[in-house]
């Protein structure tokens, strides 16, 4: 496109959008997409914008309008889709296209002066580094095909992540479409990190005490847990940002370091980090590493410590990879933040599990950047080794997502102290006498101690559980305290009027909690029971044994040698899955579970492997079939069905009025059949 009206003092005198004709249309359409794509690149990634906030409002309201009045004119990639698609069921799994790699990381100078050690030794010729600040957000990988957005995931287990393409788009500083005149690869897979500013944070925090929600613990796990959501919007309206820093795939790009790709990627859109260097030596990757620790806490987007890189590709393939750390590159990481505050006394919370920890209320201190009240202590082995006592001076350490500590007392003369702590004889919430085990002590009223029962229902209400949303931990105590929940069952019993009692509810709110309770009633064995909160039994482990016993009534039966042999399944698990389902109350609950409509699906074993390997979407409405209904006949004959559209999509299946999906179906030239059609595939000639 030789001149684009839209990009310097755009032309925002609009013509009547009926008075347009198609085509017409069509070029405005597409001129406007290219300035917004323009326009978001010179605000969001070069921080040198051209146009008023104004005149962007326009134009972009100008695209949203015309795609409205042409439908047929709607893209994927339009910028108008960073407002957010529709929500999704899950994140649907997808493969990186190289593995996604970690890093080594060090905390000691001498480690890094070994591992510049292990690069001279193994290189022949001199050797240049980039440094780069070790940015605290969360890894992605984003795909380009011809310079257009295509699909982005998280890192997941290195392999294969999740698709969480619909909340990166809605990301201002990420490129719809990279900038560029000329040659591009066909094909470009970047990796970056997706970070929330810490005045974002704070901002987000603060409105998340006001609906009653917990707030994140730091702007990390805020950054990881806005761009997992299922839905889009909720991900538009938050302040992520990214920043890209190592190249995966670069079709026909003849490259040769990293600092070539570092200098190529903002020319494209792509936001590199502005401290990012090149130098020679260890001395200065000594003075950056220092220069970042006096800065980190001045700077909007937390940093963990610095990356030292190889520099030249070449180099870079001598040194080679062990196992899924790169051996030309390094992390070095800061030393934990330690800040002194008082100790105000030591309380003692009692978890799910019954154990008893001791905690430290502090007189609130920043620590570097997130105020810090509480600290744990761990057990009472350690409050007396530590020696701190109510009233000490101590220092308090905060690394990364981990619960600040306390480090260590400090010692002040001839100041008088407290008693020193010791753990009550009896559980402070429900009066049972504690029993010892080693260091640690635990409270054996189970369930019918309160505290044990919140923490029960909050790992059963929570996001790899049950996942119902907006039931956090506040609530799930007053309903506790209300004795409106006295057990799992009687949050299915919970009626709006229930919620509209508590403090801060309205009409809506209720409703929507009352709704995400009721939809949570379908979960999947392994979902199920990794909800329940059976001791040892982790995500992984609900799934191998959701795996070998199919159906919860079979798991419930299973006897501990059978479960010994198990792959994965040792004995003191197996002892543990025997003792849950053999104690009565457990025995009870679950009926109870079971009696308010939860229906624990059981794995599908497919009758037919007619379907096998092929992966079905629907949209709109079926005659025949409910939505549920449609995915259960294909996965009996062996297929999957996903809730998105993808490059991996088989057949999309077009009920009535059907929706987005469409596009997404034609845009990934996925076959897409209707009723009659998905009948025949299923040899069900009837209804
Ligand atoms: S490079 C093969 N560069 O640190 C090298 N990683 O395990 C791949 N990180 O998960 C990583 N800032 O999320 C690289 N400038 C940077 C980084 C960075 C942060 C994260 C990344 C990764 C973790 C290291």
């Amino acid at each position: 496109m030789a001149k684009n009206p839209f990009k310097k003092n755009p032309d925002t005198d609009f013509k009547d959008i009926e008075k347009l004709d198609h085509k017409e249309a069509e070029k405005q359409v597409e001129q406007l997409r290219e300035a917004i794509d323009y326009h978001d690149d010179r605000y969001y990634t070069k921080n040198d914008p051209v146009i008023s906030d104004q005149a962007y409002d326009t134009l972009f309201k100008r695209l949203q309008d015309l795609e409205e009045e042409f439908p047929d004119l709607q893209s994927p990639n339009s910028p108008t889709k960073r407002v957010g698609a529709e929500p999704v069921d899950e994140l649907k799994k997808k493969k990186h296209t190289r593995p996604m790699l970690s890093l080594d990381s060090a905390l000691e100078k001498s480690e890094i002066e070994d591992f510049i050690d292990y690069v001279d030794r193994h290189i022949d010729d001199e050797t240049e580094y980039v440094l780069e600040p070790k940015l605290d957000g969360l890894s992605v990988e984003v795909v380009y095909e011809n310079g257009s957005f295509d699909y982005g995931t998280t890192r997941g287990d290195g392999t294969t992540g999740e698709d969480i393409s619909e909340n990166l788009k809605t990301i201002g500083s990420l490129p719809l479409q990279l900038q560029h005149d000329g040659e591009i690869p066909q094909k470009l897979a970047v990796r970056g990190e997706v970070l929330m500013s810490r005045s974002g944070f704070q901002e987000i925090n603060k409105k998340r005490v006001n609906e009653g929600k917990e707030p994140f613990a730091n702007p990390r796990n805020a950054a990881a847990g806005t761009v997992r959501q299922l839905d889009p919007k909720n991900v538009a309206d938050k302040p992520l940002d990214i920043f890209f820093y190592e190249m995966l795939q670069a079709d026909g790009w003849e490259v040769h370091s990293h600092w070539e790709v570092l200098k190529q990627f903002p020319e494209w859109g792509l936001k590199t980090h502005p401290l990012n260097k090149k130098v020679k030596s260890m001395r200065d990757a000594v003075k950056y590493h220092q220069k970042l620790t006096d800065e980190r806490d001045d700077m909007d987007y937390e940093i963990d410590g610095i990356v030292i890189k190889v520099d030249d590709f070449s180099q870079r393939e001598t040194l080679g990879t062990r196992e899924r750390n790169p051996r030309w590159a390094m992390a070095w990481k800061f030393p934990p933040k330690k800040e002194m505050t008082r100790l105000r006394d030591i309380v003692v919370q009692v978890g799910r599990t019954g154990m008893l920890t001791p905690v430290a209320l502090l007189d609130p201190v920043d620590i570097g950047g997130v105020t810090v009240s509480r600290a744990t202590l761990h057990n009472e082995d350690e409050v007396r080794e530590k020696d701190v006592r109510p009233g000490d001076k101590v220092r308090v350490v905060r690394a990364g997502d981990v619960i600040p500590e306390i480090a260590e007392r400090v010692k002040e003369r001839g100041k008088e102290r407290g008693k020193p702590f010791s753990m009550p004889d009896t559980c402070p919430v429900c009066d049972t006498g504690v029993v010892r085990e080693g260091a640690y002590t635990f409270c054996p009223a189970g369930l019918s101690c309160r505290a044990q029962l919140v923490g029960h229902i909050i790992h059963y209400v929570s996001g790899d559980a049950m996942d119902i949303e907006n039931l956090g931990e506040k609530i799930v105590q007053h309903l506790v305290d209300r004795e409106m929940v006295k057990d799992l069952s009687d949050l299915y019993r919970l009626e709006k009027d229930d919620f509209l009692q508590l403090e801060g509810f309205a009409e809506k709110s209720s409703q929507k909690l009352v709704d995400a309770i009721q939809r949570s009633k379908k979960p999947e064995l392994d979902t199920f029971l990794y909800a329940l909160g059976i001791r040892h039994v982790g995500q992984h482990i609900a799934r191998v044994l959701a795996r070998k016993y199919q159906d919860l009534g079979a798991l419930r039966k299973a006897d501990f040698d059978d479960l010994k042999q198990t792959r994965e399944i040792g004995p003191e698990i197996a002892e543990s899955v025997t003792h849950f389902f053999k104690e009565k109350e457990n025995q009870k609950i679950i009926d109870r579970l079971q009696n308010v409509g939860v229906e624990v699906k059981s794995v599908q074993v497919s009758e037919s492997d007619e379907l096998k390997g092929l992966t079905f979407v629907f949209t709109g409405e079926l005659d025949s079939f409910t939505r549920d209904q449609a995915k259960e006949r294909v996965e009996k004959m062996g297929a999957r069905a996903t809730s998105s559209v993808s490059g991996n999509t088989d057949y999309l299946v077009a009920g009535e009025d059907p929706g987005s999906k469409m596009d997404d179906a034609k845009k990934h030239d996925v076959k897409i059949i209707d009723e009659k059609e998905f009948k025949k595939l299923l040899h069900d000639s009837g209804g």
